[in-house]
C-alpha cells in the first residue's frame, strides 16, 4: 500500500543476507525503516514488536531462519534457530506454520544449500501472503458490495478492532483488505478504528495506514463499540486472527470477544478476515488449546506519544505500585462468529466447513 503516494511492503529482502522492515514500534510518529542482518536481530524484532501482526510474524521468522542457515547450515544449527525463533510470540500460529513450512523443505538437503533455499523460500512465502490478502480483499468486498447497495449514498460504517491491516501482512491486510478494495472501487465506506488498548495498534498503526490511502476512518476508545452498535452506527464489524481453530474459534487482540459479544447483540454481521496460515487443523478449542501470550505490566500503565513540542515521550498514567495485568489476546467462540473470510471464499465457523474448504490441511 501507499505511504505518501509511494507502494511499499512491510518486509523487503535488500541482497542477499539483509532485510528491511518499517519499526512498527514509532509509528505513527516517525516512518523509519531498519535493515535486519541476522536471525538474533530478526527475533528481537518480532519479540520487540518491531514487526507484529500473525502474517508477518511468519514471514520475518522465515527470513530469520534464512539468516541464521547462512551462519550455521547444519542439522543442530537449523534446529537451534527453528527453536529460537518459535520462541518469540507464543499465540499467533503464523510463525510455527512458515517455521515448519521451512523445516519440511530444508531438513532434507545438504548443508550449502540450505541457506540459499530457505532465502528462496521465505520470498515465495511473501509472495503468497500478498496473494492470499488480495483474494480475502476480493471474497470480503462483495459482504460490503452487498451493503452498499441497501445503503444507497450512504456510506458503509466498519468497525475493526487492532491492527490487521497491510502492516501486519506484507501487503493489503487481511481485515482491511476488503476495506481497501471497497475504497479503491468507489465505495463510501467509513472505518471505525478501536484505539486497542493497551498498545494501540488501532489509534497507532490502522488509523495511519487508512489515512494514507485516504480512507475514512473515526478512532474510537475501545468501549464505544457496543454503543455504536446499539445505535445502528456499524453495518459491518470485520477484525483479523491470530489463531482459529478447526472448529471456527478465533482467537485475536484482547478486546476482539466483547465486540464479538456486542455484535451477536445487536444482529451486526461479525466477520473475521482469516487466512488459511492463521487456521490451526491441529486445535479445536480455542478456550483451552491456544496459549495466551501475557506481556510486560509496563504496557498498561505507561502511555507514549508526542508533546505538543514535537517530542516523543512515556509517561505513567497509573499510580505507583498498583498492579497491572497484560493478555495480549482472547478467544471469540465460533458461535459468535458470522463467518470467516478466507483467500478461498467466505467459510462458516464450523469444522465442517472449515474441512470443506481446507481439506488437505485437516489433521
Ligand atoms: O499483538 P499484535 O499487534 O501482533 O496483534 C495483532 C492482531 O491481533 C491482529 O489482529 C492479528 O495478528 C491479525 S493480523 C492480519
Amino acid at each position: 500500500m501507499r505511504v505518501e503516494g509511494v507502494p511499499f511492503r512491510t518486509i523487503r529482502p535488500l541482497e542477499f543476507g539483509a532485510v528491511e522492515i518499517i519499526d512498527q514500534t514509532l509509528l505513527p510518529h516517525a516512518f523509519e525503516r531498519i535493515v535486519l542482518r541476522d536471525a538474533e536481530a530478526a527475533a528481537r524484532a518480532i519479540a520487540d514488536m518491531q514487526v507484529r501482526g500473525a502474517p508477518l510474524i511468519g514471514v520475518t521468522a522465515a527470513y530469520g531462519l534464512a539468516l541464521a542457515l547462512m551462519r550455521d547450515e547444519s542439522d543442530a544449527g537449523l534446529a537451534a534457530a527453528i527453536d529460537m525463533l518459535a520462541a518469540t510470540r507464543p499465540t499467533a500460529v503464523n510463525l510455527r506454520w512458515a517455521l515448519e513450512r521451512l523445516r519440511v523443505t530444508l531438513a532434507p538437503l545438504q548443508a550449502g544449500e540450505r541457506a540459499q533455499a530457505a532465502w528462496r523460500l521465505a520470498g515465495e512465502l511473501a509472495e503468497e501472503d500478498v496473494a492470499v490478502c488480495s483474494a480475502i480483499g476480493d471474497h470480503g468486498l462483495s459482504l460490503i458490495r452487498e451493503i452498499a447497495a441497501r445503503k444507497g449514498d450512504a456510506p458503509v460504517n466498519i468497525l475493526t478492532h487492532c491492527n490487521a491491516g497491510w502492516l501486519a501482512t506484507v501487503d493489503w491486510g487481511t481485515a482491511t483488505a476488503p476495506i481497501y478494495k471497497a475504497h479503491d472501487a468507489g465505495i463510501r465506506v467509513d472505518v471505525y478504528v478501536d484505539e486497542t488498548r493497551p498498545r494501540n495498534q488501532g489509534a497507532s498503526l490502522t488509523a495511519w495506514e487508512l489515512g494514507h490511502h485516504g480512507v475514512a476512518h473515526t478512532i474510537v476508545v475501545d468501549n464505544v463499540g457496543g454503543h455504536l452498535m446499539q445505535h445502528g452506527m456499524i453495518d459491518l464489524v470485520i477484525v483479523g486472527t491470530d489463531r482459529t481453530t478447526a472448529r471456527g474459534d478465533v482467537c485475536n487482540k484482547i478486546g476482539t470477544y466483547l465486540k464479538a459479544l456486542a455484535a451477536y447483540d445487536n444482529d451486526v454481521p461479525f466477520f473475521v478476515a482469516a487466512p488459511s496460515s492463521s487456521i490451526d487443523f491441529a486445535i479445536e478449542d480455542g478456550l483451552r488449546e491456544i496459549e495466551i501470550e501475557q506481556r510486560g505490566q509496563r504496557e498498561v500503565t505507561h502511555m507514549s506519544g508526542l508533546t505538543e513540542a514535537g517530542h516523543l515521550e512515556t509517561v505513567r498514567i497509573t499510580p505507583e505500585g498498583s498492579h497491572a495485568l497484560n493478555y495480549a489476546f482472547d478467544v471469540t467462540p465460533a458461535r459468535l462468529v458470522t463467518g470467516l473470510i478466507t483467500e478461498r471464499g467466505i467459510v462458516e465457523a464450523s469444522p465442517q466447513a472449515l474441512a470443506r474448504a481446507f481439506p488437505e490441511r485437516v489433521v
